[in-house]
């Protein structure tokens, strides 16, 4: 991403990851691109000052990268997990965290900060560790409204492709429980112009 400091040193480092990722998860590539694009245009939006927006940046592209770590039988499993297998695909948010702390760069403990939280619900019960309102990283409550858009656009195994107008739906049925109701309302706005908007 141009204007970056961290961004084409930690591509080096941690790109091979999500090209290992990549070959288990086809989605994962064009999902990070599309995060990485969302989470700019709403953090902009947000007011977002130029460090943290290369934290975002970062973050939305590596947030999942500790799915490697999740065996394929779950992965792609097309149905839905059980309670074992979810606390398994639950805990991806922790091992991308650690793996951000390996890569020793530039703001990593920012980021691996907002990558550990990527999961947790406005109202406390979300992952690992059920904190609520501002207590959760600004910047993870942008990545969390911008990961669940772009992935229900995509086709997964557990799900189809769906369209803008189910999405919002779906996220406007969920968004005093899991979302910030003000960062909500601001991606509601701006999706609606945005070029990342799905038809
Ligand atoms: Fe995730």
């Amino acid at each position: 991403m141009p204007g970056s400091a961290i961004y084409p040193r930690l591509f080096g480092s941690v790109d091979g990851l999500i090209a290992a990722l990549e070959m288990r998860d086809t989605h994962t590539r064009a999902h990070c691109d599309r995060s990485v694009r969302l989470a700019t245009e709403l953090g902009n939006t947000c007011g977002i000052v130029d460090s943290e927006l290369d934290a975002l940046r970062v973050s939305a592209r590596f947030h999942d990268i500790g799915k490697i770590g999740v065996p394929d039988a779950i992965l792609l499993k097309p149905g839905r997990l059980n309670s074992e297998e979810w606390t398994v695909m639950q805990s991806h948010s922790e091992s991308s965290e650690r793996i951000i702390q390996a890569a020793a760069l530039p703001d990593h403990e920012v980021i691996a900060d907002v990558i550990r939280h990527h999961h947790e619900s406005f109202d406390g019960s979300g992952y690992p560790d059920g904190l609520a309102g501002g207590n959760i990283p600004l910047l993870s409550r942008i990545l969390l409204i911008v990961d669940a858009y772009d992935a229900m656009s995509a086709m997964r195994p557990y799900h189809p492709a769906r369209s803008h107008k189910d999405i919002m739906a779906i996220l406007n049925s969920e968004s005093s429980r899991k979302f910030d109701p003000e960062v909500f309302h601001t991606f509601s706005r701006l999706i609606e112009h945005s070029p990342a908007r799905v038809h």
